[in-house]
């Protein structure tokens, strides 16, 4: 099984990354096959709303968007893991996720599924500073819709609150054995 984790984090060794390592430690140790992007790395201009994508399926924009394009075809699992920034995904995830349109336009508007037998599962993992109620709502329905376009079902979330500095996830051994089962389940599901 493979599983593709897009970390959204712009924050090298932050605390997504920390929590994202363990999760992915549990599911290597589960045997799947792990393949993960640091979203910042990697050059993605925004939607344009040009609508090429409702002919073809297929984004005009010719960026470092391709080659995750064709990551997440592949993938049997897909991890998107995001800090929130203002009650959402940071603006690396978004830019990302908006780029998926024409995804969503090769499965809605020209009936093209790119697995249609086997339901792949998709799941969202997070981390923010405050201990809000509803912190981590907003983020939940953009990443469900997102997955959704990209052919994937929701299955669930890791949500850990209370952490901002720099690192402080390395403090929390109980959140980080919750990732590395998280893995495992990925990976045994
Ligand atoms: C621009 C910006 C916006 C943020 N907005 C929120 C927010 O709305 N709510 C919150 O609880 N934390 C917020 N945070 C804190 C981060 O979620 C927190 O520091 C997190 O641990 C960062 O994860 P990272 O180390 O993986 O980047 C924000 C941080 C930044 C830089």
């Amino acid at each position: 099984m493979k599983i593709v984790v897009l970390n959204g984090s712009p924050r090298k060794n932050g605390n997504t990354e920390i929590l994202v390592n363990s999760l992915i430690e549990g599911a290597r140790g589960a045997g799947a096959e792990i393949e993960v992007v640091r979203l910042a790395e990697y050059a993605i201009q925004p939607c344009v709303a040009c609508g090429g994508c409702e002919k073809t399926g297929r984004c005009v924009i010719e960026d470092d968007m391709q080659k995750l394009y064709e990551l997440v075809d592949g993938a049997d699992r897909l991890v998107i893991a995001s800090p929130i920034y203002f009650y959402n995904v940071t603006a690396q995830t978004k830019i990302f996720i908006d780029r998926c349109q024409a995804m969503w336009s090769r499965k809605y508007l020209l009936g093209k599924h790119r697995r249609g037998d086997v339901p792949r599962k998709g799941y969202f993992v997070s981390v923010c500073a405050t201990q809000g109620e509803r912190i981590f709502d907003g983020a939940i329905l953009t990443v469900k819709y997102a997955l959704d376009a990209m052919d994937f079902v929701y299955d669930g979330a890791l949500l850990v609150k209370g952490v901002d500095r720099k690192g402080a996830m390395a403090e929390k051994p109980e959140e980080l054995e919750r990732a590395r089962e998280f893995g495992r389940q990925i990976a045994a599901d």
